[in-house]
């Protein structure tokens, strides 16, 4: 099977190499490069490593070196067009059928490559001649010096008569591949001759991310419209997949994990010229989904750049709101505003990178630029407004499809209403007169509430240590209780991370068995963590199983150890459900002490007394629940 080698291309852009190689190797990402155990030879530390930006990997050990393709001819035995299929699969594409049809359109997108190569050179020159020398004279005007020009390639469309026509049928160039390629547009009227798009234009070429040319963006010197003329659509180009400025953004970005997002051209090319080389921009559209996606490429938080005005607000909502359903843990969008008016060209001529650099680190997280839309205009002192606040929030989170970054994001809102509320009760401490019985009585009930709170939150961090503690020590329940654990969130950051690292191990190594498991938790740093995990079950040095539950004992069968995990997964979600409500109306009940919010704190407390009781009842496989002895 021939596969043109246009689609090819196109599967490496879209599938990274360590998307591939992390399905199969543990990979941490170390600056650019990410690294892992090399699966090609037996080794206890990494040499083997994955750069996407070069498409390849490589094992410093045994040499091993490929690209995607290689990696899965060589891992899972499959021929080339197999694996090119595996890819195509991955990437959502169809792996073009090699027909005489699919292969003309291949090679024309190759050609196609090759006229708007030709179509740049042309411009690039025309700006250097007596035709052009008025847009280089409005481009030197905008400040922008001769490196800056050759970095960007910007040139001039003459207006000369088949010029540009002429220049590429010198290089063989077949004037319908121009019509395709939206240089030049064809009149309905057939009978009458294409014409050139972009005529005493200053040319921005746009390119994908390696640098080839596969669009324009034309600017007029004057003010006449439109100000910015765009190539159509065309078999290399779809805009809303496109970013100006990436190949020359792409290093910088990467080295710095940093990406700036604004709206123009000229604004990428004052940035880069500024001394902000990561600059990007969409082509005069809202970010698109796969604008944003192939952002979170290059950095985790990028920075999106709005103007001040209404309509840059407006822009900056669209982009919260592309985002949300896309968010993924640790991967989210800050916002810069800029002054109304401005936007970065004109903020660098005016106040300088300095000014710039200053905007860029006040930067919001997207939760907060929600909250400021959200909660502008609103009265935090009436329930009513607090209850539409919170109401129009919760539709932003409820947007989030992943269920760890949702409820972060709805807890953060929650937390963020009440701050507010006390921070304007702190700032107005003697309006109410204070009632010292009533405070008396509200500080008792607050002590009473923490300790019963602490008893709580140890059961349910024994719990959690239980339901980790089981898989690791029967990992082959992983198939009926992954999911499961894949949705929990532990309260202890350190034990979460160790039930990250499982799910990941055991996701795709079905096989494997405790002790390997185990191995691999260590090789991985989690020794620390995972003994003082099994160091609850186990005499010291990994001696004799000691724990009272029982159902976690290394010789149990599988359905008793699923019995007791199933069990205590239900006390832990009953219990973790009401602990967080039980919070909020204890915060709530500091902060007012009304009648109606202490029946409904009271009505909490008596329900979760009714959960413990629960505990008691451990049926026939001896599950000690004496937890605050076993904890610590
Ligand atoms: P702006 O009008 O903000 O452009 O449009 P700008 O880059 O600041 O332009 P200058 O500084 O006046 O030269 C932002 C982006 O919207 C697209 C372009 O991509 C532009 O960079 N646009 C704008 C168009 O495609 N067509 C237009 O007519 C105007
Ligand atoms: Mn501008």
């Amino acid at each position: 099977m021939a596969i043109p080698p246009g689609f090819l291309d196109e599967l490496r852009n879209r599938v990274s190499v360590s998307e591939i190689v992390g399905k199969r190797v543990k990979l941490t990402k170390k600056g650019r490069e990410h690294s892992g155990l090399c699966p090609f030879h037996n080794e206890k530390s990494p040499s083997f490593t994955v750069n996407d930006d070069k498409g390849f990997y490589h094992c410093f050990g045994c040499g091993a070196h490929g690209s995607a393709l290689d990696f899965l001819i060589n891992t899972e035995g499959l021929t080339f067009p197999e694996a090119v299929e595996r890819l195509a699969l991955q990437a959502g594409m169809d792996v073009p059928q090699d027909t005489p049809e699919q292969r003309e359109r291949s090679e024309k997108r190759n050609t196609l490559y090759d006229v708007m190569e030709h179509a740049t050179l042309y411009y690039e020159r025309a700006l250097k001649m007596p035709e052009g020398k008025i847009g280089l004279q409005y481009l030197k005007n905008r400040g922008l010096s001769e490196n800056t020009i050759k970095h960007f390639r910007l040139g001039y469309s003459p207006n000369i008569k088949g010029g540009l026509v002429a220049a590429l049928k010198r290089e063989g160039i077949d004037e319908r591949l121009m019509i395709e390629a939206g240089l030049l547009i064809q009149p309905d009227d057939r009978a009458r001759s294409p014409y050139e798009r972009f005529r005493e234009r200053v040319m921005f070429p746009i390119t994908d991310r390696r640098g080839k040319v596969i669009a324009f963006g034309g600017r007029l010197l004057g003010d006449g419209k439109p100000k910015y003329l765009n190539s159509p659509d065309t078999p290399l180009f779809h805009k809303g997949t496109v970013l100006y400025g990436l190949a020359q953004a792409r290093e910088s970005a990467h080295k710095k994990e940093e990406i700036i997002v604004t709206e123009g051209y000229m604004d990428v090319i004052a940035l880069a010229q500024g001394g902000f080389p990561n600059a990007v921009a969409p082509l005069g559209t809202a970010l698109t989904e796969d604008q944003i996606q192939l952002l979170w490429r290059m950095s985790r938080r990028p920075t999106l750049c709005f103007d001040g005005d209404a309509a840059g607000q407006r822009a900056a909502a669209r982009g919260a709101e592309r985002a949300l359903p896309h968010l993924k843990p640790g991967f989210g969008l800050k916002f810069v505003h800029l002054p109304e008016g401005e936007d970065p060209d004109s903020l660098i001529k005016k106040h300088g990178s300095d000014a710039m650099q200053t905007l860029l680190d006040k930067a919001i997280p997207l939760s907060e630029l929600l909250w400021r839309m959200e909660s502008e205009g609103i009265n935090l002192d009436t329930a009513e407004d607090r209850a539409y606040l919170e109401d129009q929030l919760k539709k932003h989170a409820f947007q989030i499809e992943d269920e760890s970054v949702k409820s972060h994001f709805l807890a953060a809102l929650k937390d963020r209403i009440w701050n507010e509320i006390r921070a304007k009760k702190d700032s107005k401490p003697f309006q109410r007169k204070r009632d010292w019985r009533a405070e008396k009585k509200n500080h008792r009930t607050h002590l009473e509430a923490k300790s019963s709170l602490n008893t709580k939150i140890n059961a349910q961090n024994w719990r959690e240590t239980l339901l980790l503690a089981a898989v690791i020590l029967h990992p082959n329940i992983i198939d009926e209780v992954g999911e499961r654990l894949g949705l929990l969130n532990f309260m202890s950051d350190s034990l979460d991370n160790l039930r990250q690292e499982v799910l990941k191990t055991l996701d795709g190594d079905l096989g494997l068995d405790s002790s390997a498991l185990q191995d691999h938790l260590v090789k991985n740093g989690f020794s620390g963590p995972l003994k003082s995990l099994l160091g609850k079950f186990h005499a010291p040095n990994g001696g004799k199983f000691i724990g009272h539950e029982t159902f976690l004992h290394p010789d149990r069968p599988i359905d008793v150890v699923l019995r007791g995990w199933d069990h205590t997964f239900t006390l832990y979600m009953n219990q973790r459900d009401l602990a967080t409500e039980f919070k909020e109306l204890k915060r709530r009940l500091e902060l007012e002490m009304t009648p109606q919010a202490l029946s409904q704190f009271q009505a909490h407390q008596k329900l979760m007394g009714m959960v413990d009781t629960d505990e008691d009842e451990t049926g026939g496989y001896s599950f000690k629940l004496n937890e605050e002895d076993l904890f610590d």
